[in-house]
């Protein structure tokens, strides 16, 4: 491992950050955090309850509070939710204490897994009005150069494992 600091994974959801969080804290013998856990922990509500109270800016708000306690603790590997990179202060706060790595994967199969995973429904609200897969291909298009700028590492974990993206992880780091 090269880095002294935060190891952050950003992407949209489906991407697997929060499973591949949790085999390269394994790996490395590390604490994983996951950002989305942070908040709820914090607000005491679900994700879901967050938006539906005070909407998507709180969340925002929210979200930013919580990343300026993990950024400020003890080296770990964190992952963010899909959007944490929305705002510029997080994009500085991440770039200043750690390295990024963006799990990306096409548009086809982030939907798929996304749509596939009904499990995950409650913990992600829909974020417009538009049909899933209509607003996941969306928000991956405003996105995409976000995530890009954010990072420092890009792996695409199309047709891969959780498994097989975490070694292809482990190699390169
Ligand atoms: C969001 C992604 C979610 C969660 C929230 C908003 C987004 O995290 O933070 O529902 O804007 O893409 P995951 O990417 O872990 O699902």
């Amino acid at each position: 491992m090269k880095t002294s600091a935060h190891i952050y994974l950003t992407g949209f959801r489906g991407t697997g950050k929060t499973s591949v969080a949790a085999r390269l804290a394994a790996a490395w013998a590390m604490e994983k955090i996951d950002l989305d856990d942070v908040i709820e922990a914090a607000a005491g509500k679900s994700i879901r309850q967050i938006f539906a109270v005070g909407g998507e800016s709180h969340f925002r708000d929210l979200e930013t509070e919580a990343l300026r306690l993990v950024a400020a603790g003890p080296k770990s590997i964190i992952s963010l939710g899909g959007g944490a990179i929305l705002r510029p202060e997080n994009r500085t706060l991440i770039a200043s204490t750690g390295q990024c790595i963006w799990l990306d994967a096409t548009a086809d199969e982030i939907c798929n897994r996304v749509l596939a995973d009904a499990s995950t429904a409650e913990r992600r609200p829909a974020l417009t009005a538009l049909s899933q897969r209509e607003e996941i291909t969306r928000l991956l298009a405003e996105r995409e150069d976000l995530y890009r700028a954010s990072s420092d590492y890009h792996v695409d974990t199309s047709g891969k494992s959780i498994d097989e993206v975490a070694s292809e992880i482990v190699k390169i780091w």
